[in-house]
């Protein structure tokens, strides 16, 4: 059986998942696009010998020949995507975030839990990645004991000139905090942030880095140094000490040469390199589940929960203090942790 999928936003990460979905897994075709860029809609559907171009998201989800929608436009649109698929009892699939304020997600967790099944999977991609998922087995494990407190660095080689402050939580610092709450099946209690010295390379204004404090409710703590003008790459850490021993993110997917007094592996060049594989993983995972009539990854309550993570960062961005977090009561339908 093959999958239609309809894809709404054909930019960037957009043409990415349509060549995956396209070139890379099985059992899924894109059927449909849209954009409200017609035109770039347009380029991207006359690539696709199966696709049509949609003159909009709504008419894309009402397409009968639509199965499963992909949400791929800018984050404040993805609420009505997102709620529109569900009203359809379409499984859908959205790029983080799953919508740019809590109660945005608020409407977006009652409507699924009235449609009394799953529906949501939100587009945290680390969590099907190789390393980090040999990381959690490691801590599932428990061979080296009870978590105490993660070390992380998420940085980006550089970012373009509208980039600011805010966006470093935002978009960067939301992948740590998802991981944060996947690696330790843990709810986060508070967020501090702390501005270091900031790098001559940020543009004037911007806090570059930044250090992001994460507790979580256990006592677990986890610090996120975050830093998007790194220059050398785009370098992902990460290390959790434990009571017994400690487990660290393998460095490289790639080889590590030693030679002559050296030792040299590759710094990926950007996130689409460093994470290509989780992507395909990802998204493979979500048609294999939609077409067993179901979902997986990611639910609207990881979505909600990063959301209402980012907006209490970005409080403690600005006031300097630890922000307590305040979750509304976790509903039936997600009291199991997500894969
Ligand atoms: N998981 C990840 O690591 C990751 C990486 C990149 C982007 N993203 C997310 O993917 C989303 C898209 O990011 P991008 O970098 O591809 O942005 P982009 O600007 O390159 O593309 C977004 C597209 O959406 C279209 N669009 C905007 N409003 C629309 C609407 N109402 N209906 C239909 N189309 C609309 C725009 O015209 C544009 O073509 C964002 O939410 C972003 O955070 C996630």
């Amino acid at each position: 059986m093959t999958l239609n999928v309809g894809v709404i936003g054909t930019g960037m990460i957009g043409q990415d998942h349509i060549r995956r979905l396209t070139h890379v897994l099985s059992g899924v075709r894109v059927s449909a696009v849209t954009d409200v860029d017609a035109g770039r809609a347009k380029t991207v559907a006359d690539d696709l010998p199966a696709a049509v171009l949609q003159p909009s998201g709504q008419a894309l989800i009402e397409d009968p020949a639509v199965d499963a929608v992909v949400v791929t436009s800018w984050g404040p649109t993805h609420e009505e995507y997102v709620l529109a698929a569900i009203a359809a009892g379409k499984q859908v699939f959205c790029e983080k975030p799953l919508a740019t304020t809590e109660e945005a997600c608020a409407r977006i967790l009652d409507a699924e839990v009235a449609a009394g099944r799953r529906m949501v999977m939100v587009g945290f991609m680390r969590r099907f990645d190789r390393q980090y998922r040999a990381m959690k087995e490691v801590l599932t494990g428990r061979s080296i004991g009870a978590p105490l407190l993660m070390h992380a660095a998420h940085r980006n080689p550089s970012v373009p000139p509208h980039f600011t402050s805010e966006m470093i939580i935002n978009d960067s610092t939301v992948h740590d905090i998802d991981v944060a709450r996947w690696m330790f099946d843990d709810e986060i209690a508070a967020v501090t942030v702390l501005k270091p010295r900031i790098s001559s390379k940020a543009a004037a204004g911007f806090n570059d880095p930044l250090l992001v404090l994460l507790e979580m409710a256990s006592g677990v703590i986890v610090d996120v140094e975050a830093m998007v003008n790194a220059g050398f790459g785009y370098d992902i850490r990460g290390e959790v000490v434990c009571e017994d021993g400690t487990v660290e993110l393998s460095e490289s997917a790639g080889a590590v040469v030693k030679r002559a007094g050296q030792y040299a592996g590759r710094v990926p060049a950007n996130w689409r390199e460093r994470f290509v594989s989780a992507f395909d993983a990802e998204l493979q995972a979500w048609v294999d589940a939609v077409t067993a009539g179901g979902t997986t990854g990611p639910s609207a309550w990881d979505g909600y929960a990063a959301t209402v993570a980012c907006e209490t960062g970005l409080r403690a961005l600005h006031s300097g203090r630890r922000e307590p977090i305040v979750l509304r009561e976790r509903p039936d339908l997600y009291k199991e942790p997500t894969p």
